[in-house]
């Protein structure tokens, strides 16, 4: 049997032997010997009696072991010019330091913070000295505007908020303090404290109850590790679901270290002592796992680049980092490839670039299309890696495992299930599906170690939104096929969550923003295939009866307050005024034939619609708005 078959089907048949023997893999104050246990839903919970402290186990115990001198983290910032290294010893002094001044405005085990910082240091630090307190950081992405900010304060009730006083965009500086200081009016709740980190590009307004961090630092006693339990948790996370509020996703301490540590051997193939490149954020689950926690667990040097893949100052940023830093194992989303392939169609910008150092590139966030993968193949010399997982599982559920046996790549999979998930296709009855066939991805209990904890505060929602629908399963949401070797297709999203640029977003959320607006009566927002993000959404609009205003100008005012509460991340670009939505006669809005429609694809007539002229109304409306490719779109009797 190959060495892949034999170390998953050894995971799934006895998972606990399995994981109790990767736990040896990392440090414990007290070791787990209660290795497998089940929550009141059925989920798995892993290591309940070990104690240990994640910082303790990704910076402390390698300076103790000796790796106190290698580089820990690079920082690159091609928008401000800035360039830093810090060695493990250096990193773990700034980060007991840090929470030294956290403990001295009263954090401590089992507080929220939230994090809302760019992709510098100190957003690690900040998250390491958390964690080191026991204290559950929650890190808001940069790109978000003060009403998502507020609404994850109020769901995380922190007693401090981290923030710098500006992120750095290609062609402006984002002013984060005033957007900290609107969610602040906005949340029910107030944190004691806020503390901020000045950036010399934009030096921020403090109020009476801000702390500079630098200050803080300064009268600060470097804090020790707080031991916790491996089932406490480490981080809330909050990802689109389907409806206007975000779902706190918790992930623990124990599980967590153990899965990512197994991860960076088996998936990634790497080995302590590389450097590993992730070019995400540290708001989104990638940044979590594979910029700030895994390559740290696993004693590697983590490279941190505040920039993009293209315009900073070209299409050539990555290829530069990759050699200037040695990286070893790349990861990043489909779209930002497809953002280089646009720019640089030929690899013109490769030139010159000595990257033999890199031995994988590694993509997830998204479907990697076959064109990508393909422009990717021929262009380097090195496995094109697609791999699925979502900010629930934390780590790969689907992947080609470059550590263990890598397989032959199929363009448009994410290869074999990873060791600790047992993945099924099951149809509506919830029986697994044939070779070939479509159905919803799910994963059977136990799922391993490193998988959300449930919904920070929320059981009923996690039941509801994950357990419900195929008992003893866990349901992603996502839908797919097994081929006939095993291999998985992850088609896309069976709700109402949409992917843009490899950033989640909920269409529901969106739908909330547009049908807040006083002349609107009913809405539809929906994700629309586009080149370069994959997707992007478009509303469709019908505004209340007697609306007698100006249409472009509704229309422009919807693309307005999505960007101002939900950010400029969401990328609504377009709002359609239509006089119908095409509805069931239960009053149900017809998604999937709205999307077939702007994709151009052809749309068959379904038998429940209450009234089939308003699809004609709504293609004639999104082919004079020159909606993706609706102008293609034929109906099929
Ligand atoms: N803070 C504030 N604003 C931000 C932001 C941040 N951290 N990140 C993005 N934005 C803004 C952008 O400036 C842009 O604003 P604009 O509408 O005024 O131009 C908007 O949000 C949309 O951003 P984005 O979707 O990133 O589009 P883009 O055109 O700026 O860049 C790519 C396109 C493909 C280059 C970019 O999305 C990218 O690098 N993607 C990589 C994928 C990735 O990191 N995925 C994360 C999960 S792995
Ligand atoms: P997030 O939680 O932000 O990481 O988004 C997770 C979702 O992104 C998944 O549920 C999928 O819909 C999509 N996704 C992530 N990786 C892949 C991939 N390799 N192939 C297809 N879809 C992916």
């Amino acid at each position: 049997m190959s060495a892949y078959r034999t170390e998953y089907q050894r995971s799934i048949e006895q998972p606990e032997a399995f994981w109790a023997e990767q736990a040896q893999r990392i440090s414990w104050f007290r070791q787990p010997h209660e290795i497998l246990g089940f929550d009141r839903q059925g989920h798995a919970r892993w290591y309940g009696d070990g104690e240990m402290n994640t910082c303790h186990v990704a910076l402390d115990h390698h300076v103790a072991e000796g790796r106190g001198d290698q580089p820990a983290i690079h920082w690159d910032s091609p928008v401000t010019a800035g360039k830093r290294t810090l060695s493990y010893r250096e990193l773990r002094d700034e980060v007991a330091l840090f929470a030294g001044g956290l403990a001295s405005l009263g954090v401590g085990k089992g507080d929220r913070v939230v994090i809302y910082m760019p992709m510098v240091p100190e957003a690690l630090i900040a998250m390491f000295a958390c964690a080191r307190l026991g204290a559950v950081h929650s890190v808001v992405f940069g790109g978000f505007a003060a009403h998502e900010l507020a609404v994850r304060i109020e769901d995380a009730e922190p007693r401090v908020i981290i923030a710098a006083s500006c992120g750095v965009e290609v062609d402006r500086i984002i002013a984060y303090k005033p957007i900290v200081d609107e969610a602040l009016t906005r949340s029910r709740h107030r944190p004691e404290a806020c503390v901020i980190l000045q950036r010399d590009s934009l030096r921020a307004q403090l109020n009476d109850s801000d702390h500079d961090w630098q200050a803080l630092v300064a009268d600060a006693s470097p804090a020790d590790c707080v031991a916790v339990n491996a089932r406490d948790p480490l981080y809330i996370l909050y990802t689109s679901g389907t409806t206007g509020k975000p779902k706190g996703v918790v992930r623990d301490n124990g599980g967590h270290a153990v899965a990512l540590h197994y991860s960076m051997e088996r998936v990634y193939g790497m080995t302590p002592g590389e450097v590993f490149f992730s070019a995400s954020d540290v708001g989104w689950v990638v940044g979590h796992s594979y910029i700030v926690y895994a390559p740290l667990i696993y004693g590697c040097t983590t490279l941190v680049y505040e920039g993009k893949p293209v315009r900073t100052p070209d299409a050539g940023a990555f290829w530069r980092l990759i050699e200037e830093y040695r990286v070893r194992a790349f990861f990043t989303a489909p779209t930002a490839f497809r953002a280089i392939k646009k720019e640089d169609p030929d690899g013109r910008r490769l030139e010159g670039h000595d990257i033999s150092c890199l031995r994988t590139l590694f993509l997830a966030g998204e479907r990697l299309d076959p064109p990508t993968f393909h422009w990717l193949e021929e262009l380097l010399s090195v496995p094109i890696v697609d791999h699925w997982w979502q900010t629930e599982t934390g780590w790969p559920i689907v992947a080609n495992l470059q550590g263990l046996e890598p397989m032959p790549a199929k363009a448009g999979s994410a290869t074999l299930p990873v060791p600790g998930f047992d993945v099924a296709v099951l149809n509506a009855q919830g029986e697994p599906a044939g070779i070939g066939e479509q159905g919803s991805v799910a994963i059977r209990e136990p799922m391993p170690p490193g998988c959300l904890a449930g919904i920070w505060r929320d059981p009923q929602r996690f039941q509801r939104a994950y357990m419900a629908a195929f008992p003893g399963y866990y349901l992603s949401g996502d839908g797919g096929y097994f081929d006939k070797d095993g291999y998985l297709f992850i088609m896309g999203r069976s709700d109402d969550v949409i992917n843009v640029a490899g950033h989640r977003l909920s269409t529901g959320e969106m739908e909330e923003v547009v049908g807040s607006h006083a002349a609107v009566a009913e809405c539809a927002v929906i994700g629309i295939q586009d080149a370069l993000k994959g997707q992007v959404p478009i509303a469709l609009v019908i505004p209340k009866d007697g609306f007698d205003g100006d249409v472009t100008a509704l229309e422009r005012e919807l693309v307005a307050l999505v960007r101002e509460r939900i950010g400029a991340i969401a990328s609504l670009r377009q709002a359609l005024v239509v006089a119908r939505l095409p509805k069931t006669r239960s009053g149900k809005i017809l998604r999937k034939l709205l999307r077939n429609i702007a994709d151009g694809e052809s749309y068959g007539v379904p038998s429940t619609i209450d009234d089939p002229a308003s699809l004609q109304d709504v293609h004639e409306a999104m082919v004079a708005g020159e909606v993706g490719t609706a102008h293609r779109a034929q109906q099929s009797g």
